[in-house]
């Protein structure tokens, strides 16, 4: 339904074929906004976006080795820029590609300066849980919600600390965003997104790992590390809710949890997809070889109740089910499961 604060409100979605950009401009469309699209089709695909391609520009341009030219030539004549585009993956991929994960420190500069030059009113980035000290994350069982200022981008002459290069690129892209505020006055906010899953997300990720893996009837079924480990898993329509609505009430470069503050063992989501996918394995192992991240990470979501006015509305029940019915109608079985699938973002 068109909304009178969007209807014509000309917008850029960095990484919009993405997983979650794609489900963005595809809420940013029908709301009544005009969206060009900006991606390099890494990871993000054209199909992501075939719900709204007619209706929208597309550019397929690098933000890492573009010059700024090219950037404030396509940024130029919008009005606010949603900042997805990230080199990103799942744990296994963030894991073993600290280099390439290193990219998003220019994307991001870039991103943030050629808002300012062509006057953006508002850049909403993409932040994540992984900007949290992990020494926060640690202990199995844990109830503690992290909270913003755990990781607080306003205080610099404190110490500062985040989950490997991939989260530090996230918390210095929040500080990159508040010196542009602070000098320049650019507008906008970092939005901390948390295990988020849904339809077009990749198998790096663990909710759609376990599908896949039971789609493909793995026996012995294979779940990465303990199985104890917890994570904050967020719908992706609860997220792209999120954004929309920082993009209309947040100019201050405040960081924001998007997460429901409700956390799930891994083994315990396995066996929720289970389940609702009818089958289950004679046999489970639980592999500890492979890269995990922290213990436990949930989210504190009062900040965002309060000034977003906003609240997750999927249960992972229903968002597992969601996501099923789109794994399963898109992807045919193979009979296999092929391992680099699980760390390294490719098509299938
Ligand atoms: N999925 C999650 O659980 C999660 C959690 C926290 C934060 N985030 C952040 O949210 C954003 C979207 O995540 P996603 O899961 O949809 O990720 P994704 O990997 O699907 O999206 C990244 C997008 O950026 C594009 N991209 C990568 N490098 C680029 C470049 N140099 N120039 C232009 N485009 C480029 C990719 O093609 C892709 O479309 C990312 O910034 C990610 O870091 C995601």
């Amino acid at each position: 339904m068109k909304n009178t604060r969007w209807e014509d409100k000309r917008v850029i979605v960095t990484g919009g074929a993405s997983f979650i950009g794609s489900h963005l401009v595809d809420r940013l469309v029908t709301i009544g906004a005009k969206v060009t699209v900006i991606d390099n089709f890494s990871s993000g695909t054209l199909e992501n976006l075939s719900q709204s391609q007619h209706k929208i520009n597309i550019i397929n341009m690098d933000l890492e080795w573009c010059n700024l030219t090219e950037v404030v030539n396509a940024f130029k004549d919008h009005e606010i820029v949603f900042h997805l585009a990230a080199t990103h993956g799942g744990r296994g991929y963030i894991n073993t590609h600290p280099a390439d994960v290193s990219s998003n420190f220019a994307i991001d500069h870039h991103v943030f300066e050629a808002s300012l030059k062509t006057n953006i009113e508002k850049v909403i980035s993409a932040s994540s849980a992984c900007a949290y000290p992990t020494k926060l994350q640690d202990t199995t069982d844990s109830n503690y919600l992290l909270r913003e200022e755990d990781s607080n981008p306003f205080k610099l002459n404190e110490p500062l600390s985040a989950d490997i290069e991939y989260g530090w690129a996230k918390l210095i892209g929040e500080i990159q965003l508040i010196a542009f505020i602070k000098q320049y006055g650019l507008k906008g906010c970092s939005l901390r997104f948390v295990t988020a899953y849904g339809p077009r997300e990749n198998e790096t990720h663990a909710i759609i790992a376990l599908i896949y893996k039971a789609l493909e009837k793995m026996d012995p079924y294979h779940i990465w590390g303990t199985g104890e480990q917890d994570r904050d898993f967020t719908y992706v329509s609860d997220i792209v809710e999120g954004t929309v609505l920082a993009a209309e009430k947040v100019t201050d470069g405040t960081p924001i949890n998007l997460g429901t503050g409700i956390r799930y063992k891994l083994k315990d989501v396995a066996a929720k997809v289970f389940d609702l996918m009818g089958w289950k394995p004679k046999k489970t192992v639980f592999d500890t070889s492979k890269p995990v991240g922290v213990a436990t990470r949930a989210l504190d979501i009062s900040r965002a109740k309060k000034l977003l006015n906003w609240e997750p509305k999927i249960s992972l029940e229903e968002g597992l089910q969601k996501t099923i019915n789109w794994y399963t109608k898109t992807h045919a079985r193979k009979g296999y499961v092929d391992e680099k699938v699980l760390m390294e973002r490719l098509i299938t």
